[in-house]
Parts: structure tokens; sequence; C-alpha cells
């Protein structure tokens, strides 16, 4: 069972293909791309001993020659030094102007990779492997590509659109739970931010999905796919509309930076507390129904999930240094601070002229004591 999902971008289009064992398929998926039969892999030590042979074999099978550069895993991969390493493998490895770069892994690798491939030889094509939930569904369609430097995340890169991107869903099974929980955040976004109905459908398939479905997990890749592509045609670089896919992200990125891109909080993590506390300030300013939060949080802890501040382990810095956190995103303007904040499930849009003392108090009054 293979889904594809078009991302319509005239000479950028490429196709987002969706389904069990394209991994194992992959050197049929990409022939047609190829200019001679090889491509260079960059992939992490945790997805290279779990799917980089079964990659090998598929690839072989049609002929193509491969090679690989395995990283080490986590976030702080996504900086200068591997991005170094990466583009000079690549130029000893002689991958030329014509040549594919295959990103086999999470959104770490792929963000990496892809911006590898942006700037090597003035920009060679890639090919996006998403192997974690959060990369089929978000980092690996859209084109963003980039490394994280010690002033911030995702400070430097470029608009790179893949060539083509193969999720295989099949390998969501070797994924660790809490990456799973994680990327699911992300899912949740969607419903939250452009569909009530997939929303609906979320809350009430969302376990089963999560303990393993594949028909669910296939079903939740696609429409997240489907609705990221929509955005994204819309408004490639993010002059507008796009903007809405950063729903949670104002607080998640804030909280991202008290708890120091640390294993306490995970991205996904972070922005399924911050689409609460988005429908939260959407409540107080009187934008949205009162009840909506808590169906947001309920859903969330019926899932297992952190919903609230007071779910994140450790201290968390005080209220006005949360929201001076929040002023340094990138999403600022003349001091008052954007937020993507909802009328309803289903009804997100970009507010620029949030009043920081409002979020101050919001947080000051969800902080534990
Ligand atoms: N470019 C974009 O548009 C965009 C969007 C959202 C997030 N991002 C970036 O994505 C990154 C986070 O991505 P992520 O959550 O995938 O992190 P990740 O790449 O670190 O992957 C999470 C963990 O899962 C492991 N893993 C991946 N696939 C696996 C599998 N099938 N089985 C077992 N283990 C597996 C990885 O080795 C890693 O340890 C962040 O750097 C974030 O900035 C980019
Ligand atoms: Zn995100």
């Amino acid at each position: 069972m293979m889904e594809t999902v078009h991302v319509d971008l005239g000479d950028r289009a490429y196709e987002v293909r969706i389904g069990g064992g394209l991994i194992a398929r992959a050197g049929e998926e990409i022939w047609e791309l190829l200019r001679r039969p090889r491509v260079a892999v960059i992939t992490d030590e945790n997805v290279a001993a779990l799917h980089l042979a079964t990659l090998e074999q598929g690839l072989t099978k049609a002929g193509i020659e491969m090679t690989a550069l395995v990283l080490p895993p986590g976030e702080s991969t996504k900086g200068w030094p591997q991005f170094t390493r990466t583009v000079e493998w690549l130029l000893e490895a002689k991958v030329e102007r014509r040549d594919i770069v295959i990103a086999l892994g999470g959104g770490v690798i792929g963000d990496l990779a892809g911006f590898a491939a942006a700037v090597l030889r003035r920009g060679v094509r890639f090919v996006q492997i998403p192997t974690s939930l959060l990369a089929q569904v978000d980092s690996s369609v859209g084109g963003k590509t980039g490394i994280n430097t010690a002033q911030g995340k995702n400070l430097v890169g470029a608009f790179h659109q893949p060539s083509l991107v193969l999720a295989d869903t099949g390998v969501l099974a070797t994924l660790p739970a809490r990456d799973f929980l994680a990327g699911y955040g992300e899912v949740v976004k969607y419903g939250l931010l452009g569909d009530p109905i997939f929303f609906d459908w979320l809350e009430v398939e969302g376990t089963r999905l999560a303990a393993g479905d594949r028909a669910l997990r296939q079903k939740a890749v696609v429409r997240s796919v489907e609705m990221k592509a929509r955005i994204v045609e819309r408004d490639e670089t993010e002059e507008g509309d796009r903007a809405l896919l950063n729903l949670g992200h104002t607080f998640a990125h804030a909280l991202e930076a008290a708890t120091g891109y640390s294993d306490r909080l995970l991205h996904g993590e972070a922005v399924a507390i911050g689409c609460a506390l988005a429908f939260d300030l959407s409540a107080r300013l009187g934008l949205c129904a009162q009840e909506l939060p808590g169906r947001v949080r309920a859903h969330l802890q019926a899932m297992g999930m952190k919903s609230s501040l007071s779910d994140i382990p450790g201290d968390l810095p005080g209220p006005e240094r949360l929201v001076a956190l929040m002023g340094q995103d990138k999403k600022v303007v003349d001091g008052r601070l954007r937020f993507i904040l909802a009328h309803d499930i289903g009804r997100a849009f970009v507010a620029d002229d949030i009043d920081p003392a409002v979020v101050t108090r919001l947080i000051a009054d969800e902080l534990p004591r």
C-alpha cells in the first residue's frame, strides 16, 4: 500500500511517496532520478544499525552502488563540525553536480544533509528518506534545511527542496516510543491548525495508532504531509501562510532554550505543550471558546504526552525570562510578540501584535509553584 502526495512547486515539484517497505524498494523508486548508478547516503548510527543494510540491498537490487557516511545521533550533530565533515566527505566521495545525495534518518540528518546538498557544488539534488515520525510528517517536506549555531537553532540554512521523499512507514516500528510521541506532537498540530475532522479522528484513533496500527499510522502521515504540502505550495518561503505551521512553536522554542535543547524536552514534546498554551492564550484573549484548551490537553494526556509546563522535569526559569526567550525567537516584530492563535480547532491564524504582559501572566499562572 503506497500513497503519493504531490508537492506542486513548478520546476521544483516533487512526490512524497508514503508506505511500508519503501526502503527495501529504494532502488526502483529513485532510479528515474539518477544520471549514473551511484548515490551517497548520509545517516546516523542508530538508523544505520537498523535500516542501512536494507537500503543498501534495495539499491543493489537495482544495480545502484552506495557509499555512506554514518554520523553520531542527536541534535548536536546538526552544527558546523559535522556539517563541515559531511561536505568534505561528499567532495572526497566525488559527488558531482548531477549526482544525488540521500538523507536517511530523522530531522537532524534531513536538515544537515539537505543543507550540505544545497551548498555542495552550488547545489546538488537530494532525496529524503525520513525515518522518524517527525521527519515523515514535517521536516522532510517543504525544503527548509540548515544547522544550529552557538547563537541559536536553525539560524544558518537554505531553502532547498528535495527531488523525492520516500516515507517508509514500516520503519516507525523501530522508533523509541518517546520519539514516536514527540513526532505525534506535530501530527496533532496539523489537526489543530487546519483540519478539525482530522483532530476528531486523532482523538478516536490516537492510542491505537501509537500502539502500532500500521494502517492508522499510514493515514496520519498521509494527511499530515497533504496539509504541509498544500501550505508550502501557497507560501514556499514563509512570507505568509506558512507561518501557520508554527502553531505552538513560539512557546516551544522558548521552552527548548530554557531546557538547553536537551533530553529534558524533545522538540515535538515542546510543540505539544506549546499548542496547549496557544489555545490557553486564545481563550484568555476571548478568541476561542473557554473549553478548548481543556479538550486539547485531554487528548495529549490520553496519549501519555506532556501537555503542561508542570510536566517538564526540573526547574524552569520564571515567567519574565521565558517570555524574553520568546522575544528572541525569529518571530518577533517591534517588541510585540507573534503567535499563531486559534478561533477554533482547525482555525488557526497569525497574530502579530500580542502584548508580552498577557503572555507573562499566562505563564505565571501555568508555572508549577
Ligand atoms: N526542516 C524542517 O522543516 C524541520 C521541521 C521540524 C523539525 N526540524 C528539525 O528536525 C529535528 C528533529 O527531528 P527528529 O525528531 O527526527 O530528531 P532526530 O533526527 O534526532 O531523530 C530522533 C532520534 O530517533 C532516532 N531514529 C530516527 N529514526 C529511527 C528509526 N526508524 N528507528 C529507531 N531510531 C530512529 C535518531 O537516531 C534519533 O536518536 C530538529 O533538529 C528540528 O529542528 C526541521
Ligand atoms: Zn516543529
